[in-house]
């Protein structure tokens, strides 16, 4: 089973249209060249649709950080499914960040999950302990629940292509911008040991073996290799480092060379 890699730039809540638009030439530019690796920008909701007109006729996805479950209707503020859907391939959902400061749970992630998978989204399901969580030994409790609560009820298959359209990201909080990533084989042994476990006690081995798996904390192109060298890791969900047109091609380049080398 072959999982193409995939390296997302998750870029928070950075960036103006006006600042986009000097970041994706220059993105375009540096990463036309580097194939085997499926690539994806995930600007704010404002510089959506700035940014999929400048990746037009690029090889370069797009995805949204957040949405709502429901359809439509008086949620002030929100953003359905749909919408995300008429300009993104991709949505991050259940990220850490959203867990922490706005409140939300494993059952608002699984709803998301449904809503966006009904609508032809690819979600990206992030999961992932904090410091304290890691400490005391509980990271395959916590990332088993919110595998199998935000997926519960979700169906996944295979599709003719032999990919699943769902990835997960594993991200532990305490590697998150902190610049202390996690080391690849540490990562490695989360994604072996405990995500695809789950996923194949879920839905099967085949669907567990067709999911891919992005590792995401304090990537950046110095450390990117170190992951993609793991073979459960099959890209990376990147914060920081995916604001900087430089780092963000090293770690696509890293990701396109490890992954050949790991072919051949
Ligand atoms: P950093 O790469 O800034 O640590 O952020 C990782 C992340 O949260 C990506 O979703």
């Amino acid at each position: 089973m072959i999982r193409l890699p995939l390296v997302a730039g998750n870029w928070k809540m950075h960036k103006t249209i006006a600042e986009a638009r000097q970041l994706v030439p220059e993105l375009v530019y540096g990463l036309q060249d580097i194939e085997g690796v499926q690539k994806v920008l995930c600007p704010p909701f404002t510089a959506l649709l700035s940014v999929k007109a400048l990746l037009e006729g690029t090889d370069i996805g797009l995805g949204a950080q957040n949405m709502f479950w429901e359809t439509e209707g008086a949620y002030t503020g929100e953003v359905s499914p749909k919408m995300v859907a008429e300009l993104c391939q991709y949505v991050i959902l259940g990220h850490s960040e959203r867990r922490i400061y706005f409140g939300e749970t494993d059952e608002g992630v699984r709803r998301k999950v449904k809503a966006a998978l009904a609508v032809g989204l690819s979600p990206i399901v992030c999961v992932g302990e904090t410091l304290e969580e890691n400490e005391n030994g509980k990271t395959e409790v916590v990332v088993r629940r919110q595998l199998e609560e935000g997926l519960r009820g979700v169906e996944l298959e295979v599709d003719e292509s032999g990919g699943v359209p769902l990835l997960v990201a594993y991200e532990p909080v305490w590697a998150i911008g902190t610049g202390k990533a996690a080391s690849g084989e540490i990562a490695n042994r989360v994604v072996e040991e405990v995500i695809r476990p789950t996923l194949a006690s879920l839905y099967g081995e085949r669907v567990a073996q067709a999911v891919r798996v992005l590792y995401g904390g304090s990537v950046k192109a110095a450390n990117a290799a170190e992951f993609f060298e793991q073979p459960g890791i099959d890209g990376a969900l990147v914060g920081g480092a995916s604001l900087k047109a430089e780092e963000f091609i090293g770690i696509v380049s890293a990701a396109a060379s490890s992954k050949q080398r790991q072919l051949t």
